[in-house]
């Protein structure tokens, strides 16, 4: 596995995964082409193979200690594997590069792959955002402190 900061020649592939992960509420296109080239923040990818196999899209705020995980995903057939993991460690090291002392995220109420993983990476319940999702789905917001 490795990991590497998107480029924007990455566009296509991530547009790709992104509709191999998500039903609902996918990043489009124009979406991950702003996140790769504009905004305040960067796409982790993680390669198997040569080959986008996860990615990690982080948000920051100027003058803000919060970092946001906007979304992860792993690709079907690569998971199990600590694709995700890795990708939120190597967050952390993102978040205090940025003095970034909070990471935080939100997470459908019912999607227990992903509440296992932030809550065994040591993210904490912080508050619920209903109706959050497209599909009426409520949103738990999670954070984690970061020691600078
Ligand atoms: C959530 C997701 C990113 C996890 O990626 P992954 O690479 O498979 O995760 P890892 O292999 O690093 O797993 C780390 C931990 O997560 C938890 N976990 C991962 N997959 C799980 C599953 N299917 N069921 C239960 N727990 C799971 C476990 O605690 C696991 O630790 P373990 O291997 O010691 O049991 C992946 O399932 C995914 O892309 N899901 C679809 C997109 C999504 O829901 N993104 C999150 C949006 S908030």
């Amino acid at each position: 596995m490795e990991l590497s900061i998107a480029q924007a020649d990455d566009l296509n592939s991530l547009t790709e995964l992104e509709a191999e992960l998500f039903t609902y509420d996918r990043i489009t296109k124009k979406q991950f082409k702003y996140l790769l080239t504009k905004a305040n923040g960067l796409i982790i990818k993680a390669e198997l193979d040569s080959k986008i196999a996860g990615y990690i899209a982080l948000l920051w705020r100027k003058n803000s200690n919060r970092m946001r995980v906007y979304s992860i995903g792993v690709s079907p057939s690569s998971r199990k594997n600590g694709l995700g993991r890795n990708l939120l460690i190597c967050s952390e090291s993102i978040a205090k590069n940025y003095n970034c002392s909070i990471i935080t995220l939100e997470v459908q109420e019912h999607n227990q792959p992903a509440l296992n993983l932030y809550h065994d990476m040591g993210f904490k319940y912080s508050t619920t955002r209903s109706a959050y999702y497209s599909d009426g789905g409520n949103a738990l917001v999670l954070q984690k402190n970061i020691d600078n």
